[in-house]
Parts: structure tokens; C-alpha cells; sequence
């Protein structure tokens, strides 16, 4: 078994000299395990014979989005969903281009922009194409996506130049693969996690609501289902795209938040809580726009239901992770916050500074547990939430092996 076994991939090979070792990749691929679809480019053909990659694949080959007979079935669609990942093994400068501008003008780059499964590129050309600021921008704005970018490559090229742009050798994207998929640290395990801010309705058009993205919650998500998990995210309103995860519902109020993580909490075997809910609602919301006739207004607020107490007060509860944002002595109101509600493990992060906390994109929490506390240091959101969901499946089993022993 590798992380690879069992997982469906479409291998998107566009029309670079590089292409060749696409073979070699759909070779690898499979015997790690791996479902193959190749899907290529006009150009690719020009390169290699999709008769290659019917053979070494082992199913037909995808180059043509007007093709009737496999479009009577919706050939695009179906590849789009039928893909864990869709991996782009030689990705020309051209390639990129298309994808960053959401073009779907053949049907590789259609099956990009209807899929969603995560995008892996490996960039392959020759070191001025890479070097330029368009190849540069349109790479980074891809990556800023969450398209994973893999390479390139230093050292001689086809047109005898040196630099930087040859495509990663066919093993070396096989293993970076493998990573993606996660070392499985919480495979067959369910997930819910919560996320993103919650709206406490004061008339039809007014609401009370915080400063959470949603960012931090939907990496947690992402992270958990690369770790192997099966992943339900209950999401408040945010701006972002929905991500690649098995269930997402989309809640607006506290108390809806609240109704949709307790009927779905009895499947869980993780529960994480990083959703910013409010804390007061109004105590009533009118049914008709408030009119602005009055000087002052008074506007009573009521608690809310408190989820992670909720959720952690079950006799059959899940390991319970709990978010606190605090502008000071965050250490100390994490682990009260780890006693009070009994929970497993919080997760702590600084706001009101400038770098981490609500809207950005990096982050910095100090984690406690019964028994321990580490920090994990300003990184990306992403990155903190794969140390995160690490140390999550590292508590979550050492609990249960002594539940076990008992
Ligand atoms: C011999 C030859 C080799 C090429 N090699 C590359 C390459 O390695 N990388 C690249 O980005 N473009 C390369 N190109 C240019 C692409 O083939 C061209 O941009 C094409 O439109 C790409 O189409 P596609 O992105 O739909 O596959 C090469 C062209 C030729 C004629």
C-alpha cells in the first residue's frame, strides 16, 4: 500500500519536449497504486502518440472536448469528477497562462475548471520562458489558488541552455504526490470541523457579525482530508471557495450553526471548532427594516448556545478541539479555556496584531493539551494547518491506544 493506492488520477500532459517522461510518470503512477486518465493537449500530440498513453494508462486517451460520441455522456464533466487530483505533467508556459485566466478552450484546460479536486502543475520549458515575469506572475497567482506547484528543475535542457525549468524527474513527482496524499494520519476517520464567522440577524438587512475569514478553518479542512480523513465543514458566510472536502453545509446564524454541527456531531470522531460563532445575538430580529427615526436605539443582546460545551458535555463526545482569538495573556485563557469546557485540545491565536489571527493569510497558535503545550511559529495558513492536524491525529490516537490499554 502507498499514499497513491486506489487514487484516480487525470494526468494532463500539455506540448513540451518534456512530454515523453509523462510515459514514464503514468508508469510509476500506476504501480504505486494509482488510477491513470490522461487527458492531453493538441499540442502534446504533436509529442507523443496517445496510443502510448492508452497503454502504459491502461484506459483510453482524452484529447478532444468537441468530440460528440464521448460528449454525449459529458466526457469533461464526468473526468473532472471522477479525479482525486488532476495533476499537469509536462505543463508548458502556454499551459499556465490558460489556466491561471480560467480559460476552457480545449479539454484539459475544461476539465481543470470544472473539477474540484486539487490541481497539481509541473512546470517544464526553457529557462528564459520560466524566468519571465508573465510565466512568474501567472505561477505564483496559481499557487496563491492552492494549485500545488511542483518544480521545476535546474540543469540542461533540451535547447541546450542551462537554468532553471526542466520538469522534475517522473520519481520525484511520484513521491511528491505520495506527500499530498498524506500519510493517512487520520485515515478512516471523520472529521467535522466548523469554520468561518457567524450573522446574528437585527432586522432583514442588518446583521452582528466578526472579522473571521474563514481561511484558518477551511485549511484545517483541506489538511484534514489529505490526512486521509472524511471531512464535513459546517461554514459561516465567507468569501472563499468552497474546498475540497466530502460535505460542506453552509449556515448564517449561531443558532443554526449550532443545529447543524449538534445533528451532525454523533458521526464524528474529531471534532474541531474554528468557527468564530457569536457569543450575543439579538435577542429579537425584526421582520420588517428598522427605520432610522429614532435617536437612540437600544439593541439587547442574549447569549448564545455555547457548541464546544455542547459537543464536549456528550456522553458519547468526539476528541473536542476548541479555537480561542485573544488580543492578550493567550496562554493563560487557553488552557482555561482547555478546563472549563473539558475539552481535548485548544488552539490558540493572537488578533488585533498585524500578523496573524482573523483575514490574514498566515498564522501563529500556541496548542495545549492535558499534559502539554507547543507553539507552532507564524507560517502560511496552510502550513499551520497541516502541523495542526498532525498533532491533532498524534493526541487523538495516543488517547485512544491508552483508552485501549485500560
Ligand atoms: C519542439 C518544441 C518544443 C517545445 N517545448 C516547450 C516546452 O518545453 N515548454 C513550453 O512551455 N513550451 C514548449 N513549446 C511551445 C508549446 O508547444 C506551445 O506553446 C504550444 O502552444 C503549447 O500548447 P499547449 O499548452 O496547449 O500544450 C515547444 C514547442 C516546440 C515546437
Amino acid at each position: 500500500m502507498t499514499n497513491l493506492t486506489g487514487k484516480q488520477i487525470v494526468l494532463g500532459v500539455t506540448g513540451g519536449i518534456a512530454a515523453y517522461k509523462a510515459a514514464e510518470l503514468t508508469r510509476l503512477l500506476r504501480n504505486a497504486g494509482a488510477s491513470v486518465r490522461v487527458a492531453m493537449t493538441r499540442a502534446a500530440t504533436a509529442f507523443v502518440s496517445p496510443l502510448t498513453f492508452q497503454a502504459l494508462s491502461g484506459n483510453p486517451v482524452h484529447t478532444e472536448l468537441l468530440d460528440t460520441e464521448e460528449e454525449s455522456a459529458m466526457g469533461h464533466i464526468s473526468l473532472a469528477r471522477w479525479a482525486d487530483l488532476v495533476l499537469i505533467a509536462p505543463a508548458t508556459a502556454d499551459f499556465i497562462a490558460r489556466l491561471r485566466i480560467g480559460l476552457g478552450d480545449d479539454l484539459l484546460s475544461t476539465v481543470c475548471l470544472a473539477t474540484r479536486a486539487s490541481i497539481a502543475v509541473a512546470p517544464a520549458m526553457n529557462q528564459a520562458m520560466w524566468d519571465n515575469p508573465a510565466t512568474q506572475e501567472n505561477v505564483r497567482c496559481l499557487s496563491d489558488r492552492g494549485v500545488r506547484i511542483l518544480g521545476p528543475a535546474e540543469g540542461d535542457q533540451a535547447c541546450g541552455e542551462v537554468g532553471l525549468g526542466r520538469l522534475l524527474e517522473p520519481q520525484r513527482i511520484c513521491d511528491e504526490l505520495e506527500s499530498f496524499f498524506g500519510d493517512g494520519a487520520l485515515a478512516g476517520l471523520s472529521v467535522l470541523i466548523s469554520a468561518g464567522p457567524t450573522r446574528e440577524p437585527i432586522d432583514p438587512v442588518r446583521y452582528i457579525s466578526n472579522r473571521s475569514s474563514g481561511k484558518m478553518g477551511y485549511a484545517l479542512a483541506e489538511a484534514a482530508a489529505r490526512a486521509g480523513a472524511k471531512v464535513s465543514l459546517v461554514t459561516g458566510p465567507t468569501a472563499l471557495k468552497a474546498p475540497r472536502v466530502n460535505e460542506v453545509s453552509w449556515v448564517e446564524s449561531a443558532a443554526e450553526m449550532y443545529r447543524c454541527i449538534m445533528s451532525k456531531v454523533p458521526s464524528a470522531d474529531i471534532y474541531i471548532g474554528a468557527a468564530a460563532v457569536a457569543d450575543y445575538s439579538p435577542e429579537t430580529a425584526a421582520d420588517r427594516k428598522i427605520k432610522k427615526d429614532q435617536l437612540e436605539m437600544v439593541l439587547t443582546l442574549r447569549k448564545t448556545q455555547d457548541i464546544l460545551s455542547a459537543v464536549s458535555a456528550l456522553p458519547k463526545r468526539p476528541f473536542t478541539v476548541g479555537f480561542a482569538a485573544e488580543t492578550d495573556d493567550l496562554e493563560n485563557y487557553a488552557r482555561q479555556k482547555l478546563v472549563a469546557k473539558s475539552l481535548d485540545m485548544v488552539a490558540a491565536n493572537w488578533v488585533g496584531r498585524d500578523e496573524g489571527g482573523f483575514e490574514n493569510d498566515d498564522n501563529a497558535l500556541f496548542v495545549c493539551w492535558n499534559g502539554g503545550d507547543t507553539y507552532l511559529p507564524l507560517a502560511s495558513k496552510k502550513t499551520i494547518a497541516e502541523q495542526l492536524i498532525h498533532l491533532i491525529a498524534e493526541r487523538y490516537h495516543a488517547q485512544n491506544s491508552a483508552k485501549d490499554s485500560r
